[in-house]
Parts: structure tokens; sequence; C-alpha cells
């Protein structure tokens, strides 16, 4: 199945390693992380689930919940989940779906097959508290992600949702923001951005972010 930006992110129930869990009764409205790891016991995969466990506190602090996915057997991430304790020095402290049917891989488009067709390729899925998919990457299995990158975006959409501002090329937090184009009423953004703005072009204005002081 096709996903696109917008779409509901479809429901599923699946194995984890937290017990038997229906996506969408977990995920109630947070914001969610979906994303595939092409095998256990891999060494690329095993570095991501401890950097995605020991960013755990920055993603709570956005009301996000972190769901991982490995085409692998309940025991083996089990077993695979002592290594990334012992190895990458935090404990695995989400769920992660134990998808030996595939289900969940083949609904969200996660196996291709010219790649390979039998392990996943590195997706990732933001889904945002209405269940709506609001990102979607794509990385080689060889390639592994920069979760810092991962939190930048739940930043920038959690602006537009909040503020209506859009995050310029190379935002981050603290720096500038753009006042969405659809925004055209002149009191309202007085009323919005009251640290001012910039019209730089009647389709580019700039303003501080509005959550920092
Ligand atoms: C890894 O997770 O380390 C990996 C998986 C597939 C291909 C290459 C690396």
């Amino acid at each position: 199945m096709s996903l696109h930006i917008g779409d509901i992110a479809p429901d599923f129930q699946q194995d984890s390693t937290e017990g038997s869990l229906s996506f969408h009764k977990w995920k109630g409205n947070s914001w969610a992380v979906l994303f595939s790891h092409p095998k256990n016991f891999t060494p690329v995969c095993t570095t991501e689930l401890g950097e995605a466990s020991r960013l755990k506190p920055e993603f709570d602090k956005r009301n996000v919940k972190v769901l991982g996915l490995s085409v692998d057997k309940l025991e083996d991430h089990d077993r695979w989940s002592k290594d990334i304790h012992e190895t990458q020095g935090t404990a695995l402290n989400f769920p992660l779906l134990a998808d030996e049917d595939k289900k969940v891989s083949k609904l969200y488009d996660m196996i291709h097959p010219n790649a390979n067709d039998t392990m996943t390729v590195r997706s990732v899925f933001i889904v945002d508290p209405n269940n709506k998919i609001r990102l979607i990457l794509t990385y080689p299995a060889s390639t592994g992600r920069n979760f810092l990158e991962i939190l930048r975006v739940i930043d920038s959409l959690q602006l537009t949702d909040n503020h209506k501002v859009a995050t310029p090329v190379n935002w981050k937090d603290g720096d500038d923001v753009i006042i969405v184009p659809s925004l055209q009423d002149k009191a309202e953004i007085d009323r919005l951005f009251p640290k001012g703005y910039k019209t730089v072009k009647p389709y580019l204005r700039i303003t501080p972010q509005p959550n920092k002081k």
C-alpha cells in the first residue's frame, strides 16, 4: 500500500516487546514515530535503537511515542534487547514490533523488493495526534538515520500547528521562522506575532520563533 503525507496512518494489531499492540489505541492522542529496521542483530539497527532510547526524554517532552519494527520473532527481539542494553549503555524503552508475518511492513510499504525482498528498508513515519501522517522518510539499510533530525521535524510540525509558522532551510530551534503564506489578515498577523516581523518579499515574512523568550 502506498501511503502519502496527509493520509490517516493505517491501524494494525501486532505483537511487540511490550505485548500485543493496537496502534491507534496505543498511540491515543499523542504524536508517534514509527520506524522500521531491516533485521535483528545488525550493527546499524543496534546503534539506532540505542540512540532512540537515549532520546526518550526529548520525545516525551514533545508528547511523542516511539515504536520500532523489525521482521523477526519476539524471542529474537528479547535476546537482541539485551545486546542493545549491553553495547549502547541504555535499555530499549519503547515497544519493538515483532512483524514476523510482515503484516505492518506490507501495510506501510516498508519492503522495497528491488532493494531486498525480505528485509525492510529504514522507513520513518511521523503521525500526529489526529492519526494523520505528517512525514515519510526512506533510508537505505546501510545508512543509520539521524534522530536529531527527526526531533527537528517534530519541532517544526508542532510550530506550524501551534503558531502558524513554517521553518526555513537548515532551521534549528531558536532561529527565526517564516509566517505561513496562507496567513494574510494584517490584524491577525499583528496579534499572532507581537515581537514583529520583517517582510523581505510579500511571500517571505520573517519573525522570531514565537515560543521562545
Ligand atoms: C545494519 O543494520 O547494520 C545493516 C542492515 C542491512 C544492511 C547493512 C547494514
